[in-house]
């Protein structure tokens, strides 16, 4: 059986990561417009910067992967057949839980890119505007290697093929607003896999899901994985 497993904030809220969309409707105190698109970045890049160094700090030094991440891991290595990971987050819990085919559709927060020459490189410290690039040697062109509204998404053709060939499309933690991953249901669903859904509170697009499940993913995710390795019978 072939998986493909999409994941949202929700997954990682269990772990410290506060979810995108809060009461308040900040990310983080902060409106999406000034820290997450490319005119935020153009208007104020010492904001942007500081917020993605406060991030990047935060998950060095006080957030481990929970349950669920490591379920998923689990997961990849004992399934009779394939497990993909396509994730909304920007954090590396999924890899640090173990999970190995992990593709990041919104970019990462430990990695950096440079404007100019376009290289991409793992970021494990502050950056700023004076910033300079290892690469190329300009100063001042680094920017989050993350993807920001108005942006295309990373590893599209990718995720296309692995949802062609999953049996099985799962949403863990994503409320759904946010295209092109909300419609990647709609693609499982249109090639002949089944889906579920796995989250706290009903999300806008949980009608199209085959089956839901309300909870804490740190609950809900080791027991569904525990009943697909259950039914699926493998030597490990
Ligand atoms: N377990 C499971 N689900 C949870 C949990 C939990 N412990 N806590 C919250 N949730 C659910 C919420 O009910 C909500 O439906 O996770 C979802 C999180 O939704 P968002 O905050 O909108 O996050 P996400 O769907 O990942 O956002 C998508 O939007 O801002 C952009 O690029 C950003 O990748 C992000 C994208």
């Amino acid at each position: 059986m072939n998986i493909v497993v999409l994941t949202g904030a929700g997954i990682s809220a269990e772990s410290g990561i506060p979810v995108f969309r809060g009461a308040d409707g900040l990310w983080e105190g902060h409106r999406f417009e000034d820290v997450a698109t490319p005119e935020g970045f153009e208007a104020n890049p010492a904001l942007v910067h500081r917020f993605y160094n406060e991030r990047r700090r935060f998950l060095l030094d006080d957030v481990e992967p929970n349950a669920a991440h490591r379920a998923l891991a689990k997961l990849e290595e004992r399934l009779n057949g394939k497990l993909v990971v396509v994730t909304q987050n920007i954090d590396n819990l999924h890899e640090r839980a173990g999970s190995k085919s992990v593709l990041h559709m919104h970019g990462e927060l430990l990695k950096s890119r440079c404007t100019s020459c376009g290289d991409v490189v793992r970021c494990w410290e502050d950056t700023g505007t004076g910033s300079r690039c290892d690469v190329c040697g300009e100063t001042g062109t680094l920017r989050p290697h993350v993807v920001w509204f108005g942006e295309m998404p990373f590893h599209l053709h990718e995720i296309g093929l692995a949802i062609r060939d999953a049996d099985l499309f799962v949403a863990i933690g994503t409320s759904g607003r946010v295209y092109p991953a909300a419609g990647f249901v709609t693609m499982a669903r249109e090639g002949g896999a089944r889906t579920l859904e796995l989250n706290l509170e009903t999300a806008d697009t949980s009608g199209v899901f085959d089956e839901s499940r309300r909870g804490p993913a740190g609950r809900l995710v080791p027991a569904w994985v525990s009943e697909v390795l259950g039914g699926d019978r493998n030597p490990h």
